[in-house]
């Protein structure tokens, strides 16, 4: 068991703070259980790493304690879709959404799966005989030179023209699979040798003098395939029909009615650059990274406030009589040890 100080917020009916919620307990400890480990979640948790991503053991804690089966649970921030998933396996109905469209495309590629793994078996050798076709208009003159130091030139070739065709036959679970092994130092990945979540080039610590073999062509079809294999190894069961993931920002986020809960993890005092910290795998998305995700520059706190306000009103409403608004909430160290002051800026927000 794992015991972690989070923020937990039910909801009465009406109020007058700055959420339009009345809030009945605000700080608890709260415990929950990490006996639950990655090796029996479902495989799809697995199809690609996001940072700041919320341990799947919490988010199924407060699911299973705060929701019931077929309750509408809500992420406004959903990033790689650990809530919507559980949410989802648990069988409740799930609205999500994020700004980013990694995390967009890898919810929906873990929403929405293939059925099985003959299914994406069919799907992938449909998608490789497009790719193949597709591999002569590849010219990596037209890529950054950013991306190409990442990749042998044949094998990025390959990745390009197999995305290509992910893109046409609007396959994201098949893209989300090609951007799980997109980069790092171990051989089923391909790249040279860099690190998995932030894309950092290792070429240090294996020099292609000493690690040749390691700046080889890569086959990319055969490490997509095991990656499909890998993604089935427990594979999870049929989802209700209701499951919805938005590409937008939270501070527009869809109407939802009766919200059984809103479990989330809002940025961490917008310490993160969602943007950098991911441009390999943005730039494969849409070829370009992204220029509506703003970063908070020395304004974080007051951003940060502005935007909790925003959404918590827009949701707080909507949740039924009993339900739950369950915010978990990280606290990012700067400089020497300066704390930021998420938990007590969204408290401030619920206690006015
Ligand atoms: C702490 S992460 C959430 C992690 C998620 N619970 C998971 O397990 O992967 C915060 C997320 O908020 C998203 N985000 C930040 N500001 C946003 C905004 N204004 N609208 C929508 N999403 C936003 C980021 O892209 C990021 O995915």
């Amino acid at each position: 068991m794992t015991t972690l100080r989070t923020k937990v917020v039910p909801r009465a009916s009406r109020s007058r703070s700055d959420t339009g919620s009345n809030v009945r307990s605000f700080d608890r400890m709260y415990t929950w259980s990490s006996d639950a480990s990655v090796e029996s979640d479902v495989s799809l948790h697995q199809l690609a790493p996001y940072i700041g991503r919320m341990k799947t053991a919490m988010a199924r804690s407060l699911l299973l304690r705060h929701t019931r089966p077929a309750d509408t649970i809500v992420d406004p921030f959903c990033g790689c879709g650990v809530v919507p998933l559980e949410s989802a396996v648990h069988n409740r109905r799930v609205v999500a959404g994020d700004w980013n469209p990694y995390a967009v495309l890898l919810t929906r590629a873990k929403l929405f799966p293939p059925r099985s793994l003959q299914a994406a078996m069919s799907r992938l050798d449909k998608t490789r005989a497009l790719a193949r076709r597709l591999l002569g208009r590849q010219d990596l003159r037209t890529i950054p030179s950013w991306v190409r130091r990442f990749f042998h030139p044949e094998t990025l070739r390959e990745a390009l023209a197999f995305r290509d065709a992910c893109v046409s036959r609007e396959e994201d679970f098949l893209l989300a699979c090609l951007l799980g092994i997109l980069h790092h130092q171990r051989p089923g990945f391909l790249s040279y040798p860099s690190s998995h979540l932030v894309p950092y080039l290792r070429d240090r610590k294996f020099p292609r003098a000493t690690f040749p073999d390691l700046y080889e062509r890569r086959d990319v079809f055969s490490r997509l395939h095991a990656k499909v294999i890998r993604a089935f190894r427990r594979p999870a069961p049929r989802f209700l029909k209701r499951r919805r993931v938005h590409d937008l920002d939270a501070r527009q986020f869809v109407k939802v009615r009766d919200i059984g809960a809103v479990i989330t993890s809002p940025p961490y005092m917008n310490e993160l650059d969602y943007v950098r910290d991911n441009r390999l795998r943005l730039w494969f998305i849409e070829k370009r990274l992204p220029k509506n995700i703003e970063v908070a520059g020395a304004g974080r706190a007051q951003a940060f406030e502005d935007l909790m306000r925003s959404v918590c009103a827009r949701l707080a409403p909507a949740i039924r009589h009993r339900g739950k608004f369950e915010l978990v909430i990280g606290d990012a160290t700067r400089g020497r040890g300066r704390r930021g002051r998420s938990a007590a800026i969204v408290q401030s927000l619920f206690m006015r």
